[in-house]
């Protein structure tokens, strides 16, 4: 990615901040088996030092606080210095004092070699400007033997939370996107990702198929609510529309998301990798 381009992503992020911190709490939900994932494949327990990379609004950093406990700590970095804020508010609200926060870029972490034992990224590699220089940032920053861990979206077929929207660009005109630029969908290729930590010399790389639901208590207007706000792109497109085509887009999408919403739930079935390798001891 250009630098000019680098910096146009990272104000879309500033902006998008807001809504992060906005639904921070049906994000935690909705996400929170993915912070399980990660947790598990990256065997994160008491008394560890942990790195999130692309740590948002604050997770999954704030959920690891309470695992690692007392004895250990977690450094939240991210690039948006929106985010960095609102994560740190929270830890703040919450009176946590084994968090650390860092307005950092995957691809240039300002730390030094081994100053942790465990690195995870939940949502965010897709995003990353160089994937290939993160992961390997990622590995310079861990131990030897530590774990690396990165949970991306699988398929877009596979998550319906986000391509039942897609019925909005019958209405807008969509170009055509490089399918290596930064998307939630860029990793959803099996092994695209684990291959990128097997060149960085990753040691046991192992990719896993999460397979959950994003379940909450909320009606399609909420989810409409949510999703129109939280996502940059959708954001966008929204705002190409002139205000008659508003009504006609959100029932098509209300067509479209009707079956996940029963008796005033929302279920959708959801498709993450988790993709996960260790720091080679040589
Ligand atoms: C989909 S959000 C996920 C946030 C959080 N981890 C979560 O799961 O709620 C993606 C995050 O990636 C961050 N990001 C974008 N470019 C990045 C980069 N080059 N390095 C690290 N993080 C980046 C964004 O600022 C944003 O906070």
């Amino acid at each position: 990615m250009k630098p000019e381009e680098q910096n146009k992503a990272l104000d879309r992020w500033q902006a998008s901040a807001r809504y992060w911190d906005k639904y921070r709490v049906l994000i935690a939900q909705m996400f929170a088996p993915l912070t399980s994932g990660l947790v598990e494949e990256a065997r994160i327990g008491i008394g560890q030092k942990v790195l999130d990379i692309g740590g948002g609004g604050g997770e999954p950093s704030l959920t690891i606080s309470s695992i690692v406990g007392p004895t250990g700590s977690v450094m939240c970095t991210d690039p948006a210095a929106g985010m960095v804020e609102a994560a740190q508010a929270e830890a703040g609200r919450r009176g946590l004092t084994n968090i650390h926060f860092k307005q950092c870029s995957a691809d240039d972490l300002p730390f030094d070699d081994r100053a942790f034992d465990v690195a995870v990224s939940r949502l965010s590699a897709m995003f990353f400007a160089d994937p290939v220089t993160g992961v390997r940032e990622a590995l310079r920053v861990v131990v030897e033997n530590g774990y690396v861990s990165f949970v991306v979206w699988g398929p877009k077929e596979a998550n319906p939370f986000f391509s039942t929207t897609d019925v909005i660009d019958r209405f807008v005109e969509v170009s055509n996107q490089d399918p290596d630029a930064p998307d939630p969908f860029r990793f959803a290729v099996p092994g695209k990702l684990a291959g990128i930590l097997a060149n960085a010399d990753a040691e046991d790389v192992v990719e896993r198929r999460l397979n959950f639901q994003i379940e909450e208590k909320i009606s399609f207007d909420q989810f409409w609510q949510l999703r129109t706000e939280m996502s940059e792109s959708l954001r966008n497109k929204m705002a190409g529309l002139i205000p008659a085509q508003l009504p006609p887009v959100k029932e098509a999408v209300a067509d479209a998301a009707r079956r996940y919403f029963v008796s005033g739930k929302m279920s959708f079935p959801a498709e993450a990798l988790v993709v996960s390798g260790r720091k080679s001891a040589t």
